[in-house]
């Protein structure tokens, strides 16, 4: 039998704790184990208390994401393996304030998400289905970064979101891409004058930090890039 995993876990009950502090445990090693496995068997066996969050178990629901091993992941889609240590840490994703232990409050990054408006709102003129032409390029791009699962894991790894806390974070501002770029949206121009902005667009300093962590390979800053293209378009009218 392999040797066993030493686990070292975030704790931290804001309502009970001076500080926060790590605990130790030592967890067998399963075949095809997930860290997502780990904190179970942890609270399972070992410690009761431990608080996390995660649902479907298989890369969709985007509520398991952790900080292990100093890079932001979902826990259910990383192979204990795939770490090539048996040293594991485990803590709560940077950038959000901690609820308990592992679980973090999703409400600040939420809350950039309800100023772009994240939902398509159809032209009130067209009363027949207008698609975009699966072919074309604006569908090709928009289909790449259409996979957000809402993780949060960019907003974690992003040092502006990390230095403002109005920065609108690269989850925000790709979904505000994927609508600005159908041209099907009633309020495209809207959008766009919303991130056009100190904590919108310009804020992002091109470090790719949110493309490295995505667990559904999407390139927030490119999009990120593409609306700074199209504000500068909209100072010379040529946007519509
Ligand atoms: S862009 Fe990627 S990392 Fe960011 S919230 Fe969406 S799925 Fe998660
Ligand atoms: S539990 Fe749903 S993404 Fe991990």
């Amino acid at each position: 039998m392999s040797k066993p995993l030493q686990v070292k876990v975030f704790r931290f009950n804001p309502e009970s704790d001076v500080a926060p502090r790590f605990d130790d445990f030592e967890v067998p090693v399963f075949d095809n184990m997930a860290v997502l496995d780990v904190v179970i068997y942890i609270q399972n066996y070992l410690d009761r208390s431990l608080s996390f969050r995660f649902s479907c178990r298989i890369g969709m629901c985007g509520s398991c994401a952790m900080y292990v091993n100093g890079r932001a992941r979902l826990a259910c889609r990383t192979q204990v393996s795939s770490l090539k240590t048996r040293d594991i840490t485990i803590m709560p994703l940077p950038n959000f304030p901690i609820i308990r232990d592992l679980v973090v409050d999703m409400e600040p990054f939420f809350d950039k998400w309800k100023k772009i408006k994240p939902y398509y709102i159809p032209k009130r003129e067209i009363d027949a289905p207008v698609t975009v032409q699966p072919e074309s390029n604006e569908r090709e791009f928009i289909d790449d970064m259409l996979d957000c699962i809402s993780c949060g894991c960019c907003y974690s790894a992003c040092s502006m979101v990390a230095t403002n806390k109005d920065y609108l974070g690269p989850a925000a501002l790709n979904r505000a891409y994927t609508l600005i770029a159908d041209k099907r949206d009633a309020i495209r121009v809207e959008r766009l004058k919303a991130v056009d902005r100190s904590y919108g667009v310009w804020r992002c300093h091109t470090q790719f930090n949110c493309a490295e962590v995505c667990p559904k390979n999407i390139v927030p800053t490119r999009s990120i890039q593409r609306l700074k293209r199209r504000c500068v378009l909209k100072k010379f009218g040529i946007f519509k």
